[in-house]
């Protein structure tokens, strides 16, 4: 793809749409960043984009209902931080005037929009990257090189329970848990392991006494390039004994195991005949980053990449594999079979970028 680079050291001018609860997480960030300009907040409830200003001691900001009426001051880029019902629509607007854009996950609200939209993005020369924020916490990126020590990797287990009530547009969706939180573990192992999603087999349904409409819990099995499989078990509605936001995870190679809390540090144990992982520890590790530094590190890497640096993480092309992973998931325990990725890609007729098309 032709993109388009931003001329100038001058920050990016940058609207923010959606200042729901993680909304009000990014304007902060975005307000702190030396590399945006913060020049306007929409939403559709006109009242929490004026709320938003004034919490952010900005009564100058423009605060319009969307997107469309913070065009004349000449925004650069587009945060889209809406619940993934709108995605398509604010992120597809955004990119038809020339902006490029930085959304939250999920991409979308089904596949075939996360392949309109690459297909846009491509078409106006435009950046669009998924922000997976959590791709970005510092145990995680330590569990990657803990793994690359164990040898071969043949099994990853995430359990992940949660008793989330305060789920706002969560509790009325069609799928919860596989659509807009499973795809955050989907990501994870592929930044863990550095394989690519083959195939998909999943069950969802509704655990007893779950206060969602859709089924909040979720059995899935994907199966990985050179022989790594995942397996996940997730539930937003599991009482007693939570993990944390990132899971619980295990990670085995023919050398050893890794286990992360997703909290501390991750703890590797090697086969007693070979050296121990230098990256492992057994210290008490750092607590998790906090939010504001996870969507830090992905505004960082999305301006880098305005001012010509690399492709970041969760761009368009490369994050519909984290996305078609979620969306086979939902197919495969819809049709109760096993899903090929591929063959779910090329059904929609989406072309990936060159890292994840390898
Ligand atoms: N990365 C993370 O850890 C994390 C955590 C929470 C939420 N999220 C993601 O952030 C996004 C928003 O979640 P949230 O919890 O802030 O939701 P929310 O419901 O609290 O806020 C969403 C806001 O978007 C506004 N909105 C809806 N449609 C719109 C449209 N078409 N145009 C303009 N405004 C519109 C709503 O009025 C609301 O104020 C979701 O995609 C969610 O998955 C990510």
């Amino acid at each position: 793809m032709n993109l388009h680079l931003l001329p100038g050291p001058a920050p990016l001018r940058t609207v923010v749409v959606g200042a729901g609860g993680m909304g009000m997480t990014w304007l902060r960030a975005v307000q702190a960043h030396p590399g945006f300009d913060l020049v306007g907040i929409a939403d559709l409830d006109e009242r929490r984009a004026r709320g938003a200003a004034i919490r952010l001691r900005r009564p100058d900001l423009t605060v319009t209902g969307d997107l469309a009426g913070q065009l004349a001051q000449a925004p650069d880029v587009c945060v889209n931080i809406t619940p993934p019902a709108a995605h398509f629509a604010v992120s597809s607007s955004a990119l038809s005037a020339g902006l490029s854009v930085l959304s939250e996950k999920p991409f979308a609200a089904t596949l075939e929009e996360a392949v309109a939209l690459t297909r846009l993005a491509g078409e106006r020369g435009r950046l669009l990257m998924i922000a997976q924020s959590r791709r970005y916490e510092p145990g995680l990126e330590r569990l990657r090189d803990v793994a690359r020590t164990l040898g071969p990797l043949g099994l990853v287990s995430v359990e992940f329970h949660r008793a989330y009530r305060d789920a706002g547009f969560r509790l009325a969706m069609d799928h919860p848990l596989l659509l807009d939180m499973a795809p955050h573990t989907f990501d994870a192992v592929r930044f863990v392991t550095g394989e690519r999603p083959v195939a998909v087999s999943a069950t969802e349904y509704n655990p007893p006494g779950s206060w969602y409409a859709g089924p909040a819990a979720a059995i899935v099995a994907v199966e990985y390039t050179n022989g790594v499989h995942l397996g996940y078990t997730g539930s937003w509605c599991s009482e007693g004994l939570e993990t944390s936001w990132t899971g619980r995870w295990r990670v085995s190679g023919s050398h050893g195991s890794a286990a992360w809390d997703g909290e501390t540090a991750p703890v590797a144990e090697i086969r007693a005949d070979l050296p121990p992982a230098a990256a492992a520890t057994t210290e008490p590790g750092q607590a998790s980053a906090d939010p504001a530094a996870l969507v830090t590190a992905a505004l960082d890497e999305f301006a880098a990449a305005l001012r010509g640096g690399p492709p970041p993480w969760g761009e368009a092309s490369d994050n519909l594999l984290t996305f078609a992973t979620a969306q086979a998931a939902i197919e495969s325990a819809r049709r109760g079979v096993r899903v090929e990725v591929d063959e779910l890609l090329a059904r929609h007729g989406a072309e990936l970028g060159p890292k994840a098309a390898r």
